[in-house]
């Protein structure tokens, strides 16, 4: 299944978009988080974990199911496959783990906007920022990989490299 070079660039765009997409809306994330566990300011602290649930549940959540999808569509898509390079393999499943772990931590950060809302001193919650730095890091590692590519083939990769070709 190979697509065309017009379709094959629209399905990169949107694979592109929604990645970096999802990379950049993390930093915000992590503005806010700082903010949350540094400032001394009770109404600033309130209104960033509100901000913080808002922009992973309406930004974050999506853009990276979009990117985990998009992703394995680009791969099946076009020559390098889903399970032929080792890149290839090892960004679907740091992209898969980031993703779980970022569903998890959905409700730790409901509860934390909850607890912020419900009139006890913010300044007393913990924040997220081990997850959110860790998955900034993991996201950075991903991008990296998908840019440089290191070569290095699967067996699975090698078996349908020889193969021969089907009319
Ligand atoms: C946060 C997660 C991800 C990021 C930041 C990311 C980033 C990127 C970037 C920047 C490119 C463009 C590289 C270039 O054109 O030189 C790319 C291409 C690609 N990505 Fe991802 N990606 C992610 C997840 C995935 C996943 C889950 C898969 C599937 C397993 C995947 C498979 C691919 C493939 C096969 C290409 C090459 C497409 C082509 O040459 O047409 N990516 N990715």
């Amino acid at each position: 299944m190979t697509m065309s070079p017009r379709l094959r660039k629209a399905v990169l765009t949107a694979h592109v978009t929604s990645s970096l997409g999802w990379l950049g809306a993390v930093a915000a994330y992590i503005a806010l988080d700082v903010t949350a566990v540094v400032s001394g300011d009770v109404e600033r602290v309130r209104s960033a974990y509100v901000a913080m649930e808002l922009v992973a549940l309406y930004v974050i959540v999506p853009l990276a199911l979009a990117s985990l999808v998009v992703g394995i569509i680009n791969a099946l898509g076009t020559p390098w496959g889903l399970f032929r390079h080792y890149w290839v393999v090892v960004k679907l499943l740091l992209t898969a783990a980031a993703a779980t772990v970022l569903l998890l931590e959905t409700r730790t950060i409901r509860s934390l906007a909850e607890a912020a809302g419900a009139g006890a001193d913010p300044r007393d919650l913990s924040g997220s920022l081990p997850h959110s730095i860790g998955g900034l890091v993991v996201l950075l590692v991903i991008t990296g990989l998908s840019l440089y590519k290191p070569r290095g083939v699967t067996r699975y990769g090698w078996r349908k490299q020889k193969a021969p070709v089907q009319s």
